[in-house]
């Protein structure tokens, strides 16, 4: 069954608690947090304080997406602040590699994302030590943007790379994921679906997910 992780960036921020229990409640498998430094994209969010916190409000396994740079600064703090599965940058961190030792180390998950203008096969000599890859299908910073097509090509490239050396990581799709698009997303060979917009704009959480749950055939 397709995972999917709304991602709190698009919940009401002075009621994240409830929007992180309510995600539970919803029926989802992982809640998404996003975390961004002004640096690496153009805007800020939150930090391990405040993902230390959803911890607390959710029994949701944290997928922590770190959009900043240099993130081997950082992972010990999100792993602490229990992010069960650490997400990296591959344009973010120049020692990529040593970066998800540091991760795995740490006691995490560890996964890669990889942006729109970036192509999969940079990925091709860790990827055996991966849990996850993120394909971002907009360029990261902000909720509420367009599926960029493209990535479906992406997808489908990961997936054989990924049978190529029998791994068992899982493929991420973050940015434009709906009910109405889920489909084609997990055709193309995704395992994990990132819902910010689609998810907590609208106002019945758990139709979004039986929605998604019945477009996938689930
Ligand atoms: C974008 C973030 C996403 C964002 C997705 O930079 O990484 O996780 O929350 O939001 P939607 O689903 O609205 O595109
Ligand atoms: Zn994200």
């Amino acid at each position: 069954m397709t995972m999917l992780a709304p991602s709190v960036l698009s919940a009401d921020f002075l009621r994240l608690g409830e929007e992180a229990a309510a995600a539970a409640s919803a029926g989802a498998d992982l809640l998404h947090v996003d975390v961004m430094d002004g640096v690496f994209v153009p805007n800020i969010t939150i930090g391990p304080l405040v993902v230390k916190a959803l911890g607390r409000a959710s029994k949701l396994p944290l997928d922590v997406h770190l959009m900043i740079d240099r993130p081997e600064r950082y992972v010990t703090d999100f792993v602490q602040a229990g992010a069960a599965c650490l997400t990296v940058h591959e344009e973010a961190t120049v020692h990529l590699h040593r970066t998800v030792q540091q991760i795995k180390e740490a006691g995490a998950r560890a996964g890669v994302a990889i942006n729109p203008a970036t192509p999969v096969g940079v990925l091709a000599d860790v990827l055996a030590d991966l849990d996850m890859v993120l394909i971002m299908s907009v360029n990261p910073g902000f909720g509420g943007q367009a599926f960029i097509p493209q990535a479906l090509e992406k997808i489908k490239k990961l997936r054989q790379m990924l049978e190529a050396i029998g791994s068992k990581a899982i493929i991420g799709v973050d940015g434009g994921v709906k009910p109405g698009n889920a489909l084609k997303v997990v055709q193309a060979g995704a395992d994990m679906l990132v819902m910010g917009s689609a998810f907590y704009g609208s106002d019945d959480y758990a139709g979004v997910i039986r929605k998604t749950r019945e477009n996938l055939g689930e």
